[in-house]
């Protein structure tokens, strides 16, 4: 088994994701703020999965589009009520291989870590702002690293214990590449199935960066879908990225032309 197969973590944890994830609180809250960004515009989820976060938006009224490597992901997602009123494009989000521009552009659960160089997540940078409107906004859900967590790069979790099911994840960490490679590990009594993740992680400010890099700015960064501000013990941030804005000419930059000063690139705003 290709550890390096994109679509490999989807493919594997497809058939237990949403009963995996049965319990996660914040969707409703989560689901509003996203509906608000959308401002009535069109929205465009990086790594849908089930399309549990898609639907309950798009079943708000507002168009949602999205993109996923995992064929069994997506089988999930079209095998639900309504799933037809949900695009998907299969393919890597690095690309943001989808037509037209959207007022919202969202990858969530850490799934951005999911590119695992820094060169793929300025990449997947540099195409959002290609396909976000004038005021579209860009918003990015994920955990704040916490070197803390590892012993000699290692570390080991008990994730989930019921009466007949016991989940351990077993993690390393590659310091030098911001990487970690983990093992979540489902024991029944019948049966042990193993689920591989590979994330490549990187801080608020890395990700700040990325964004300058491709002609965008912070907008505002939170430390939960209730706007509670982001601190220094804020565990995960959601972070919201808007296009840069020329004071002068109100025209806005984008991709190529911020990095670079070239301004040939110039959108009327
Ligand atoms: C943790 S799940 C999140 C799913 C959904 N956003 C949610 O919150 O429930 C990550 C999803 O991203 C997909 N994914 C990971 N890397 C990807 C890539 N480079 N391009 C497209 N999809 C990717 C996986 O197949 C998986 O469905």
């Amino acid at each position: 088994m290709q550890f390096d197969h994109l679509a490999l973590y989807g493919d594997r944890i497809a058939d237990i994701y949403d009963d995996l994830h049965r319990h996660m609180a914040d969707v409703g809250a989560m689901v509003s703020v996203l509906a608000e960004l959308a401002q009535g515009g069109r929205a465009l989820e990086l790594g849908v999965g089930t399309g549990r976060v898609a639907l309950p938006l798009a079943g708000r009224g507002i168009e949602v589009h999205s993109i996923d490597v995992s064929e069994a992901m997506v089988a999930k997602f079209k095998a639900k009520p309504n799933a037809d009123s949900v695009p998907v494009t299969v393919g890597n989000f690095r690309e943001v291989a989808v037509e037209g521009r959207f007022s919202l552009i969202f990858v969530i659960f850490n799934t951005f870590f999911a590119l695992l160089t820094q060169e793929d997540q300025v990449q997947c940078f540099r195409n959002v702002a290609e396909h976000l409107t004038d005021d579209g906004v860009f918003v990015i859900k994920a955990f704040v690293p916490d070197l803390s967590r590892f012993v000699r790069n290692q570390n080991a979790d008990v994730t989930l214990i019921e009466a007949d099911k016991l989940m351990i994840s077993a993690t390393n960490h590659d310091p030098v590449n911001q990487r970690v490679i983990s093992q979540h590990v489902a024991i029944t009594e019948e049966t042990v199935k193993i689920y591989p993740v590979r994330l490549r992680y990187a801080w608020p400010s890395e990700l700040d960066l990325m964004a300058q890099l491709a002609g965008m700015k912070l907008r505002e960064r939170w430390s939960d879908w209730e706007g509670k501000p982001f601190a220094a013990a804020s565990t995960a941030h959601i972070s919201m990225y808007e296009k840069v804005r020329l004071p002068s000419t109100g025209l806005k930059v984008s991709g190529e032309a911020a990095s670079t000063g070239h301004i040939s690139a110039y959108e009327r705003a």
